[in-house]
């Protein structure tokens, strides 16, 4: 790098003022994003600090990843340790971690083979192709049909956007796989209709993230499950979101009872570094052969330790028994808001992922909370996520809705 370009730890770099940083990004960025304005420079815990040291309560965690909050010791202290050591290898070669990690996901799952990659949407891309493999192998080329549903979300890849049930992340891009069909969520009817012995998926998020936190039924699941299991497809889970503690089991599929033959996961696996991973059973694993799928980076040596690291500190600070019990919190105390106030009509979802639907736009009670030092989240125009890192605690949550009930205020607001 020439020494007159400043890197981001640089002086330079770092005295950068607000302004000075957004006009950076607005002259430079593709503007594929509509940002908050801030400029956040560190976090502690479950608060984060603007750089002007404005302090902020998290209920946001970068989007589902920052479960163990920021700058968990920890998590510091493994980076640190492994950035001296090895940082990539690519694999061609062995290292450590990935074995363990594939072990240790194997047995929480009860599934057998993972495979690892950089992000959620490869993660989908990656259980896709192997039930399309796996379709082809037990009903010849026919068998490559996907069922999704609709309102879904699964990323932004090709595949992924293919499976994604809205029009508003489609609309541009097509033509896209034509091989999906897609039904309502819960509509066992619909999805009785739409499989085949040509389907070789179905592809699913047990609870709507960026749809906006609506479960699927426990009864629906299990006819996805039973119709999988008729026509020998795949039953996918996208558990990118709502899964690996966020429902208050390590899957989101115990919560609800239903095991699928291949679950894709990400977000807070390597408590914010990239790592996305999909977990099979190895009657639709043993379909790929060397060669067939790969990656440079995904699986390397400093993202797997840490998400060993990360899943030694769910259970050693037994944080799922902590999602479930502020969880359940969370919900009484927004329960209490749609009951009073006019301008909210619904909480859905459950322990660390859950909604509150308004009658109004989202996005002003988000920038009111902006203002007030709570990151909240808006989604699907009239949706307030909630997606807080694992260490929440009640005090938190009280703080939360203080702001919130302050922001809708007590009278009927303009409609959305
Ligand atoms: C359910 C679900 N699937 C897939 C993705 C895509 O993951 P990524 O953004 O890591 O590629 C997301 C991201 O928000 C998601 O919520």
């Amino acid at each position: 790098m020439s020494a007159s370009v400043a890197s981001p730890t640089t002086p330079a770099a770092a005295s950068r003022s607000f302004e000075q940083i957004v006009e950076l990004e607005r002259k430079y960025l593709l503007t594929t994003y509509n940002r908050y304005p801030v400029v956040l420079t560190r976090g502690k815990g479950v608060f984060l600090y603007d750089i002007e040291g404005k302090k902020y309560l998290d209920f946001v965690s970068g989007l589902g990843v920052n479960a163990l909050g920021h700058a968990h010791p920890r998590i510091v202290k493994t980076i640190r340790d492994q950035a001296a050591r090895l940082l990539h290898v690519s694999n061609l070669y062995y290292h450590e971690y990935q074995g363990p990690l594939a072990e240790k996901l194997c047995a929480l799952s009860g599934l057998d083979r993972a495979f690892f990659q950089n992000s959620g949407t490869e993660a989908i891309e990656g259980s896709i192709k192997l039930a399309r493999l796996a379709g082809h192998r037990a009903g010849g080329e026919a068998k490559c049909r996907l069922v999704a549903l609709e309102g879904s979300y699964h990323g932004r890849t090709f595949g992924a956007l293919s499976l994604t049930g809205q029009d508003k992340h489609r609309k541009g891009f097509e033509p896209l796989l034509d091989d999906v069909t897609f039904v309502k969520q819960n509509d066992a009817e619909a999805l009785r209709a739409a499989v085949s012995d040509n389907t070789c998926a179905i592809v699913l998020e047990p609870i709507f993230g960026e749809g906006g936190i609506y479960e699927c039924t426990p009864e629906f699941l299990r006819a996805c499950r039973s119709l999988a299991d008729r026509h020998k497809a795949a039953l996918i889970f996208d558990e990118i979101q709502c899964g690996l503690g966020r429902t208050g089991t390590i899957f989101a599929f115990q919560t609800f009872g239903v095991t699928p033959d291949i679950v894709a996961i990400a977000k807070p696996i390597a408590a914010g570094l990239p790592l996305g991973a999909f977990i099979a059973k190895e009657e639709f694993a043993s379909a790929i052969s060397p060669g067939q799928h790969g990656t440079t980076f995904g699986g390397g040596p400093l993202a797997c330790r840490v998400a060993l690291e990360f899943l030694a500190i769910i259970e050693d600070e037994k944080l799922l028994d902590n999602v479930k019990k502020v969880g359940a919190y969370l919900h009484d105390q927004l329960q209490t808001i749609v009951d009073k106030n006019p301008n909210a009509v619904a909480v859905r979802g459950r322990g660390f992922i859950q909604g509150i639907q308004l009658e109004i736009p989202a996005r002003p009670i988000v920038d009111g909370g902006l203002a007030e030092g709570v990151l909240f989240n808006s989604t699907q125009d009239t949706v307030v996520r909630f997606l807080p890192p694992f260490l929440m605690e009640e005090k938190h949550v009280d703080k939360g809705i203080r702001v919130l009930k302050k922001l809708l205020g007590k009278k009927r607001q303009k409609a959305a």
